[in-house]
């Protein structure tokens, strides 16, 4: 440890463990290159990845005091004030061009992410990938990716705490190359994209033009990696949607539009569960307009 920068003498140094939520955007950030974490409030990300050695530096920034103070006191007892630059800022204002490698914005809604994309482009220049885990509003998180020059190259959903959490990994879309975990070993597992099938819907190198409105909705990557989890996901989703419906319907004064984008959100959720049920390739029993 670097003389000064530890927990007070006779301390123990905390050896910081994350929850599934952010152990999943941990294994996406790019390995041995810095990486910032944007609304880092506890500090927690970007202490564990310099701590597992993962990244040799992190920016951890946060617009309030408040949570930049309970990252200080996170980098401090864990003793990595030399590797953890601790800023106050705005979003993307914490950022100087070049800086670092993977951009990670987690844990805040999808909206609020987007402004703080948008807000500041110039600062992701040189910025290798984007690692996002919007709470909300993931649909709208892949569309503005999509529409601003970043290419979905991978998905990961984790089940945290009975919340289901979507992180979104995306890179330069004239990038080349196929995103892998950051993270090696077996806890590396996050979807692997196939090289046979590199123009399907998911597949990292295909093309978002070539998205189904379920692609846009449920991800392209999870819907072709499927699974338990995914299918319990999709299940909780529509039980939502249809209760959401419900209460539309029931409402004293009716709203078509609303009523008819739920009736429709649940027809793509219905039929991406009969996909599932049926197990048939990812194009079967697509129901698109
Ligand atoms: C709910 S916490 C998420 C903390 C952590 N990223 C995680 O996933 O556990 C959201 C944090 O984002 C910060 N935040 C919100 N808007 C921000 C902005 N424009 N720039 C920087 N930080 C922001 C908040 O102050 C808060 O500490």
């Amino acid at each position: 440890m670097t003389p000064g920068t530890g927990p007070a003498d006779g301390a123990r140094t905390l050896t910081v463990s994350l929850p599934p939520r952010l152990q999943a955007v941990a294994r996406w950030v790019l390995p041995g290159a810095p990486v910032a974490d944007i609304g880092t409030d506890h500090g927690r990300l970007p202490v564990y990845l310099v701590q597992q050695g993962q990244v040799p530096r992190a920016v951890a920034s946060d617009r309030l005091p408040g949570p930049l103070a309970a990252a200080r006191r996170t980098v401090a007892a864990a003793g990595v004030a030399d590797r953890v630059d601790l800023r106050l800022a705005d979003g993307l204002a914490a950022l100087q061009p070049g800086e670092v490698a993977t951009v990670v914005v987690a844990g805040m809604g999808g909206l609020l992410m987007l402004k703080i994309l948008a807000g500041r482009p110039e600062a992701l220049r040189g910025v290798r990938r984007l690692v996002l885990q919007p709470n909300t509003d993931v649909e709208e998180v892949r569309r503005w990716l999509h529409a601003h020059g970043w290419r979905l190259v991978a998905e990961e959903l984790a089940e945290d705490g009975g919340r289901f959490y979507v992180v979104l990994v995306a890179e330069p879309a004239g990038a080349p190359g196929q995103a892998r975990p950051g993270a090696t070993g077996p806890e590396a597992s996050g979807p692997e994209p196939s090289d046979s099938e590199a123009s399907g819907p998911g597949a990292a190198g295909g093309t978002a033009e070539a998205f189904t409105e379920a692609d846009w909705v449920l991800g392209p990557c999870l819907r072709r990696q499927g699974g338990p989890l995914f299918r319990r996901y999709v299940e909780r989703e529509r039980d939502r949607v249809r209760r959401a419906l419900a209460g539309v319907r029931q409402a004293r004064r009716p709203d078509a539009e609303l009523e008819a984008a739920l009736a429709r959100r649940l027809q793509i959720l219905e039929a991406e569960l009969a996909r599932l049920a049926g197990e048939p390739g990812p194009e079967e029993g697509e129901q698109e307009p």
